[in-house]
């Protein structure tokens, strides 16, 4: 499928982060899913600048950042200058989406917006034209290796249809409980990014698995 694979650094062994950066690097891989957590937005705190710093000395492929923090607007110019290609911040974490949208993008990346699985898409109504990612959680945010919430299917295609009608060129991301049960559905309804997690790295054969995804 020309579905896009953004393996989740989250589940990578972080004492060989360069070793399963290069298995990425070296893979049918297409993004990087770098997730930023900070304790407060969601109950889990991952890792920070100075890993993804490390991060983006090796990585080859497009890094996607997932900011999962309050009062994301603090620290736009900071991932810009580590790296990052997209940045997508959580709708639920802005007061001022707008202009939140509209500083990450003269930063010089893309914009994307994350919304939790109770989130309604409509939300996105007034936004939608100018953003490049939608990132639809398909679990609540703050862990690797939860389930799928399958209310997600109905949520790509409202979201496809929102996108068809904005002429907007957003991409739609799934991100959570990715597995070769779900990903041809997903495809079908419509997302264009997958992230994998626990499905790729704690699988025996990483680089196997992500060339499964892309072959679905
Ligand atoms: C969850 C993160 C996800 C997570 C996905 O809060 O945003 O990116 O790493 O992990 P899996 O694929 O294991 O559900
Ligand atoms: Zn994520």
């Amino acid at each position: 499928m020309t579905t896009l694979i953004a393996p989740s650094i989250l589940a990578a062994d972080f004492a060989n982060l360069q070793r399963d950066i290069e298995m990425v690097n070296n893979s049918q891989a297409d993004w990087f899913h770098i997730d930023i957590m900070d304790g407060v937005f969601v109950p889990n705190i991952s890792f920070g600048m100075p890993v993804l710093k490390a991060i983006s000395k090796h990585a080859t492929k497009t890094i996607d950042v997932h900011l999962m923090i309050v009062d994301p607007d603090r620290y736009i110019s900071t991932f810009a200058d580590l790296g990052a290609d997209i940045l997508t911040v959580h709708y639920e974490a802005c007061t001022h989406l707008h202009r939140t949208i509209q500083a990450i993008k003269a930063a010089g990346m893309k914009a994307g917006v994350a919304l939790n699985p109770h989130t309604p898409i409509a939300v996105l109504e007034d936004v939608i034209a100018d953003l490049d990612l939608v990132c639809i959680m398909s679990v609540n945010p703050g862990f690797g290796g939860q389930s799928f919430i399958e209310n997600t299917y109905k949520k790509v295609t409202q979201l496809k249809h929102l996108i068809e009608f904005s002429n907007s060129n957003a991409q739609i991301e799934i991100d959570g409980g990715v597995t070769d049960q779900n990903a041809n559905a997903l495809a079908e309804a419509g997302a264009d990014v997958l992230v994998a997690g626990s499905f790729v790295f704690k699988s025996e054969d990483p680089t196997a698995t992500i060339a499964n995804l892309k072959t679905l």
